[in-house]
């Protein structure tokens, strides 16, 4: 294909997109939402297109096109910025340059990107962590993490988990000058799955006597088991999160095996013999009224249990925190949860939050009614101001 062919495919897709993209009247600033689902659709064709003429892998694609996002850790006039490691994980750390007579909170950060994309150094996820760590007068680490599809499930997990507990010893704290009884973890989209996961796996560890104070969960991926939720319905050519690029991460945090994608995207990857799972992501029963409105609850469709067998960890309680029973929810600590209405993962979170309460945790929900997947976090945007604030004013009255 000539160069001049390519151009004009990839115009004509601009095109198409800008036109074509139908957002709800509620939505703030619909053009420039409109322009960032046409950046985020023609790098994730292209990074198609690449795939399949057998290039390279799409994520790798997509990683190089983002590359350019990365920022140097800059200290500024208020917050101290460095990078280090804990526990052979590397993290970069924000602390505040102002004097405190007392020792401060302490913030640990777990980015998003499907367990295949981001890092501390991306720019949202700097500025968020530098702002955040300004604005509450915390010290926040900004933990990385391996990512896919070189690396695969339980990886991600691991190093979030070495780090965190590295995070949580005495002398580290000390270091850093944090308040033992003032910890909090925050993750958004893929982060928050590893933060839901990992607040659960440290609830029994006998190894860690300090335990986390609160749990912010952002848009969180809980469970890959029902990908037929309402929310994944009424989303799933919304930007920025499409349900097949949310399938695709999925899959990859799992295995480069495109068959275990194919069976999640229809809903037929779980086996029978895990049936009794389905309680617990059950929407019919886990979803308040006004979520299920207008849709009908199909019972799962079961799938072969070979898939099951080779990748055993989309049925593992660590990459899906909503797996987890009642007996373990209920010693979770103080939950902020904040979901988005036009988002694939909106459901994932407000069945988390009916279960947590079930459970007996205390949980502030906050349902934003024109949000979408990414508003926390992505520059440009003045409702990103708005869910910062909120979250910023319960963490410093609640941490
Ligand atoms: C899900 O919940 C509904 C009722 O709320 C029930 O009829 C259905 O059998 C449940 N399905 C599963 C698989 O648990």
């Amino acid at each position: 294909m000539g160069r001049k062919t390519m151009l004009f495919l990839i115009v004509g897709v601009l095109g198409a997109y800008y036109f074509y993209t139908p957002l709800p009247d509620n939505i703030e600033e619909p053009w420039k939402l409109v322009l960032l689902a046409t950046y985020i659709n023609a790098i994730t064709d292209l990074a198609l297109f690449v795939e399949l003429l057998g290039i390279s892998h799409f994520i790798n694609t997509v990683n190089f096109l983002m590359t350019f996002q990365e920022v140097p850790p800059t200290s500024d006039e208020n917050v101290i910025v460095m990078e280090t490691t804990f526990n052979s994980v590397p993290v970069r750390t924000y602390v505040p340059k102002r004097k405190s007579q007392t020792l401060r909170r302490g913030l640990f950060y777990i980015h998003g990107g499907g367990w295949c994309l981001g890092s501390a150094a991306w720019f949202d996820t700097d500025f968020l962590s530098r702002q955040t760590a300004e604005r509450l007068d915390a010290i926040v680490i900004s933990t990385n993490y391996r990512l896919a599809p070189k690396h695969h499930f339980p990886n991600q997990f691991e190093d979030v988990y070495n780090a965190l507990k590295w995070f949580l010893r005495q002398d580290v704290l000390d270091k850093y000058g944090v308040d033992p009884e003032r910890i909090g973890i925050l993750g958004d989209s893929a982060g928050g799955n590893l933060a839901a996961a990992v607040t659960q796996q440290l609830i029994d560890d006998p190894d860690v006597k300090i335990k986390l104070k609160t749990q912010s969960l952002i848009y969180p991926a809980l469970q890959i088991l029902d990908v037929d939720l309402p929310s994944y319905r009424e989303n799933s050519h919304f930007p920025v999160l499409s349900k097949s690029l949310m399938v695709r991460f999925w899959s990859e945090y799992f295995t480069t095996d495109r068959s275990l994608e194919n069976a999640m995207f229809f809903n037929q990857h779980v086996p029978v013999e895990s049936s009794h799972l389905f309680k617990f992501v059950n929407w019919s029963s886990l979803l308040p009224e006004k979520f299920k409105k207008g849709h009908f609850y199909n019972s799962p469709t079961y799938g072969s249990s070979e898939l099951a067998k080779k990748y055993p960890g989309f049925l593992d309680v660590r990459a899906a925190p909503l797996l987890a029973d009642d007996s373990k929810l209920h010693k979770l600590p103080l939950t902020y949860v904040l979901t988005c209405q036009y988002d694939v993962l909106r459901d994932d979170g407000i069945m988390y939050v009916t279960r947590l309460q079930k459970a007996g945790v205390r949980v502030t929900h906050d349902h934003i009614e024109d949000g979408f997947h990414g508003a926390v976090s992505i520059q440009g945007f003045k409702i990103r101001y708005r869910l910062e604030n909120q979250h910023v004013s319960w963490l410093s009255q609640n941490l």
